[in-house]
């Protein structure tokens, strides 16, 4: 469970959030040196991200920042991509959401990592202001339980770089 915030409507579980994208990359979507254009790939992994949050909070969201966006391997035309996210902390009005990206070998079924962000979601209200999330987030087994502390201190980092202005 994270912080000590009351939440109006309870808790969650963090699989009620998750989200999967699933596309095949079409020539539209290559960069000038044929591999999937990095901009994108961050449109749909915003996309999906806000997806969670929203599944998560009931809320109408918008996206405040992204963290730690990392390209680890590039993709290719006719690739298959998936994009999983999902809510990994709650805070008042902003949620933290993980979105990792992978590319699928249809011969095999590997799949391999090639992309791995944290956004950060704020609720917000009819006229664009923040307003608090009304459901805190419960994790269900051991792995979700070390994915919520790391993130309770992903927050806790985001928030002094914003008090110290780095
Ligand atoms: C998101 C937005 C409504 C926040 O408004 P604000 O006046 O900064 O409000 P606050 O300072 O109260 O911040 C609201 C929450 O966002 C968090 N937040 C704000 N800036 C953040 C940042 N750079 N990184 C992480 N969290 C941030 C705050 O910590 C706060 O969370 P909490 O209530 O859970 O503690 C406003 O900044 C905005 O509209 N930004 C543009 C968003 C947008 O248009 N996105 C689409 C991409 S173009």
């Amino acid at each position: 469970m994270t912080q000590g915030h009351t939440y109006e409507l309870g808790y969650k579980p963090v699989g009620s959030s998750r989200t999967i994208a699933t596309r095949m990359l079409r020539h539209e979507d290559m960069n000038g040196s044929d591999r999937l254009f990095g901009g994108r790939l961050m449109e749909w992994i915003d996309d999906a991200a806000g997806i969670a949050a929203r599944r998560h909070s009931g809320c109408n969201i918008t996206t405040v920042a992204v963290d730690k966006l990392e390209f680890k391997y590039p993709a290719f035309l006719n690739d298959i991509i998936t994009i999983e996210a999902w809510v990994t902390h709650v805070e008042r009005t902003s949620m933290e959401v993980r979105a990792d990206t992978y590319v699928e070998d249809t011969r095999t079924g590997e799949r391999r990592m090639i992309n791995h962000a944290y956004l950060t979601e704020v609720c917000i209200d009819d006229e664009g202001r923040p307003k608090p999330i009304p459901w805190g987030l419960v994790a269900q087994n051991a792995e979700e339980h070390a994915e919520c502390e790391a993130a309770r201190k992903r927050a806790e980092i985001r928030r002094l770089r914003r008090v110290e202005g780095i």
